[in-house]
């Protein structure tokens, strides 16, 4: 029988049920469904809406409850949701007084709270990940900082870099990333019991109590806005989804890299697939995937925001639509950040070739108009110079770091022999060594930084 049967005559069309139902997919809430129901069950008590014993005695059969579904005594099923679910059991195992359990509150405000507290778990778990994430990078990035590369704008030969200063580009990345996880945090940390169905309850509750036994920060401040908010929710796959576009740039980059046209990686056999047809493949289907399942994160986003754009106040039904696309957005963000961490010290990145990429296409162009411009020389004017000189590189085979000073001199009269220095691939790094430049000396102390707000940001460890 159903726990709201009492206005009604005929028994729900199976159908209807199976239709209704979110046990499927919310039973992944019962730790926290119980851990809120302790919380309430405990102020119940201390406000004497309930008797002390009572509440004892609904909290331990609660807490084994708890037990026996981890321990898989007790296999959820059978139940409109994951919140009837643990009272109908309560009251199969304690009679009527688990029938206490329920009072001043609602499932919107319980299930509310439930999410609350399961992203809140969520939130530092991911945050977790990205840290391992950003220590990867950075150790990658200190035994690479004079690993010279070449530096695309357009996918054009732009500049030369460094592998260490390509590295933590995509810290800064992962870094915002848990910035924006934990400023949402702060909005998923407040406590919405006591909104009740939509207008509040008029128990002599204690809604700070509840607040404080379970690790929020403040309570609701509006009953209907307490129980259809759903904003950190669209926050949080909001933030979830950037972290996905920051992991399917890094893997674009890694799956081109490792084709055969730029061979500047290979792909470690533990972490890439073969073709059941042509004997010589190896493909980097991990890539590839972290790349698509971005895709099903942006959805994610999009259906919840979609979901809630229509709503009125207060709670509708449509809400329960929220968990699934919570729950995917966790599970491939976790998977996909979990695959990378492992997968990333695995890469082989080929050094001479990244090398001679760099060398060429004559990356140093921007140095020579410097250098001129260093000169006395008005920019506009090297920067013509410049062109000539690389037209005549591409007309006779030649490369900038190549041409004797005479040949150089045949351009401006302004080039001394100081400018075989500075096109060195060496020089026009080491020489960017303002904030955020590659040089290797500027990356290291970017590293020691990052390290430095990594410590800061988790600082249990
Ligand atoms: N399973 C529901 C959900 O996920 C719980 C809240 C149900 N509330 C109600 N008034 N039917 O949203």
């Amino acid at each position: 029988m159903k726990m709201w049967s009492g206005r009604f005559k005929d028994a729900t069309d199976s159908a209807a049920d199976a239709f209704n139902s979110s046990l499927g997919f919310d039973k992944r809430l019962y730790k926290h469904d119980i851990t809120g129901s302790v919380a309430h069950c405990t102020m119940l008590g201390e406000c004497g809406i309930i008797t002390k014993s009572e509440a004892e005695a609904i909290i331990a059969c609660l807490n084994t409850i708890c037990d026996d579904i981890t321990s898989e005594k007790l296999e959820i099923q059978n139940a409109e949701d994951i919140h009837m679910f643990v009272e109908e059991e309560l009251t199969k195992r304690i009679g009527t007084i688990g029938k206490k359990l329920h009072t001043a509150r609602s499932r919107n405000d319980q299930v509310a709270l439930d999410i609350r507290l399961y992203l809140r778990d969520t939130v530092d778990e991911i945050n977790l990940l990205l840290k391992e994430l950003i220590l990867t990078l950075c150790e990658m990035a200190e035994e690479n900082l004079e690993t010279i590369i070449p530096a695309y704008t357009h996918m054009q030969k732009a500049q030369p870099t460094t592998l260490a200063h390509h590295f933590i580009a995509y810290c800064e990345m992962f870094l915002r990333d848990c910035d924006r996880l934990r400023d949402c945090r702060a909005r998923i940390n407040v406590m919405p019991l006591g909104s009740s169905a939509l207008t509040g309850t008029t128990y002599p509750i204690n809604r700070a109590r509840v607040a404080e036994l379970l690790g929020f920060d403040d309570v609701t401040k509006n009953s209907m806005d307490g129980v259809s908010d759903r904003d950190f929710a669209v926050e949080f796959l909001s933030a979830c989804a950037l972290i996905m576009t920051h992991l399917s740039r890094f893997n674009e980059e890694i799956i081109y890299w490792a084709s055969d046209e730029f061979g500047y990686i290979s792909l470690d056999d533990r972490f890439s697939t073969g073709s059941s047809i042509m004997p010589q493949k190896k493909n980097p289907d991990m890539s590839e995937l972290i790349r698509g399942k971005t895709g099903r994160c942006y959805g994610n986003l999009i259906s919840l925001l979609t979901t809630m754009k229509g709503l009125p106040l207060a709670y509708n039904k449509d809400m329960q639509e929220d968990k699934e696309v919570l729950f995917d957005t966790e599970d491939t963000v976790k998977s996909c950040l979990s695959i990378f961490t492992a997968m990333l010290p695995t890469l082989k990145y080929n050094k001479e070739k990244l090398y001679a990429g760099a060398s060429g296409g004559y990356t140093v162009a921007t140095d020579c108009a410097d250098y001129l411009a260093k000169k006395g020389m008005p920019f506009r004017q090297a920067h013509e110079v410049i062109g000539s000189l690389v037209l005549y590189c591409t007309e006779n085979g030649k490369k900038l770091d190549e041409l004797s000073v005479e040949e150089y001199k045949k351009f401006s009269e302004l080039f001394e022999t100081d400018i075989l220095t500075a096109v060195k691939l060496e020089n026009v790094i080491k020489n960017r060594n303002l904030v955020g430049g590659p040089a290797p000396k500027t990356v290291l102390a970017e590293i020691k930084n990052i390290r430095k707000i990594l410590a800061k940001k988790f600082p249990q460890e």
